[in-house]
């Protein structure tokens, strides 16, 4: 036991406490019949200690380490991308922390706002780094955007990300909170403004049209957004979803049979209705192509082995706002229902069809 302690950097009265609790409990016996670690032990040993150093409770550990159906493979997958969020929002904080010091030392103003962005605390800081891997422009979508951005010359993106569905053919301002989502904006892309949505830092008609896509959701204030976006531009084209049908998380079999919690994300999001007035505008719906290669929520609903994908699933948000415990649930009883065929009977119509309609709208004035 004092040989596992050294090599693994705890104390033996910490392995003592996790033995006690069932957590780590070492089951090979020495010669002098001593409790001593197998192999299996050591490697449940090292999910526990990287979880824990990762920040989580001993008691949700347990749950993950005793998930029958999470490998050796699938825990250091999960620590890898948990660790590489970590290092994304260290970053950003060591990023904040220079420019505020080289702004001290010229003697320049530090405004509130700036001096919170050291705290990374927005999601997109946290998730914002698997984003590129999955996320970007699918030509289908985006030709419905453009063509909703009519004749306009100068166009707001606003919640731009990382660019997609911007159009390259008219002058782009990008606005994005999220410094990990700035930082990762391809070199040559459209110039980018730190703010959010409910405080645009721009005059009243100052462009010809402001465009949101995927984004609305995310905002502390959507309504009071989409009205500074309709101060800021003479029309406004959004690309959000629609929760005012009744019954509308059955619309796709992911929030109907494995992740009825999307609904709590989605609690306190205004109606479509009332979205469309914030705005002045009218909704039509915006079909997911069966194929669609912009990895959001609703991408993979004839692709479905795409939702047991750990990198997939980092770059839709949903799947962080739900917490681990709903996602480990929804994750398994998808994987059993697509090994016993119970998915394919349930789903099979969805088959022969090219694009669905999943409660995306886009909503133009
Ligand atoms: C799902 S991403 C969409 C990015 C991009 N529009 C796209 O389609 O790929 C949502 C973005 O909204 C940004 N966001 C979050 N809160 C915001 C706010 N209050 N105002 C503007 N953008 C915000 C996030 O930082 C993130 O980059």
């Amino acid at each position: 036991m004092g040989r596992v302690a050294e090599l693994a950097g705890v104390s033996v009265r910490t392995l003592h406490h996790y033995d006690g609790v069932g957590l780590v409990r070492p089951s090979a016996r020495t010669a002098a019949g001593y409790r001593a670690y197998a192999a299996a032990d050591v490697e449940r040993l090292r999910e526990v200690l990287a979880y824990r150093r990762l920040g989580f409770g001993l008691r949700e550990i347990a749950e993950l380490v005793d998930d029958p159906s999470a490998d050796a493979v699938a825990h250091l997958r999960r620590q890898r991308s948990l660790l590489l969020e970590r290092r994304a929002r260290t970053d950003t904080m060591v990023a904040a922390i220079d420019r505020e010091l080289a702004a001290r030392a010229k003697g320049v103003r530090v405004t509130p706002e700036e001096q919170l962005e050291m705290l990374g605390a927005r999601l997109y800081d946290t998730i914002g780094g698997a984003y590129t891997a999955t996320r970007r422009t699918d030509p289908r979508i985006a030709a419905q955007i453009w063509e909703a951005l009519g004749e306009a010359r100068t166009v707001l993106n606003v919640g731009a990300g990382t660019g997609s569905y911007e159009p390259a053919d008219r002058q782009v301002t990008a606005v994005e909170p999220s410094a990990v989502m700035r930082a990762q904006r391809p070199p040559g892309s459209a110039p980018c403004v730190a703010a959010a949505a409910e405080n645009l830092p721009f005059a009243d008609r100052s462009f010809d049209v402001a465009m949101a896509v995927s984004t609305v959701h995310h905002w502390g204030d959507p309504l009071a957004g989409l009205r500074e976006m309709r101060r800021v531009a003479r029309r406004v084209v959004v690309l959000t979803f629609d929760t005012d049908e009744p019954g509308w998380p059955d619309r796709f079999w992911l929030t109907r049979d494995y992740l009825p919690e999307f609904t709590c994300v989605l609690a306190e999001f205004p109606s479509l209705a009332k979205m469309a007035d914030a705005i002045g505008g009218r909704a039509e719906p915006v079909p997911v192509p069966w194929d669609c290669v912009d990895s959001l929520f609703e991408a993979y609903w004839r692709r479905p082995e795409a939702y047991l994908e750990e990198r997939v699933r980092r770059a839709m948000s949903v799947w962080t706002r739900v917490g681990p415990e709903a996602e480990g649930r929804a994750v398994r009883s998808l994987g059993d229902d697509l090994a016993s065929g119970r998915w394919a009977e349930r789903n099979g119509d969805l088959a022969g069809l090219d694009a669905a309609d999943l409660g995306l709208r886009l909503l133009t004035a």
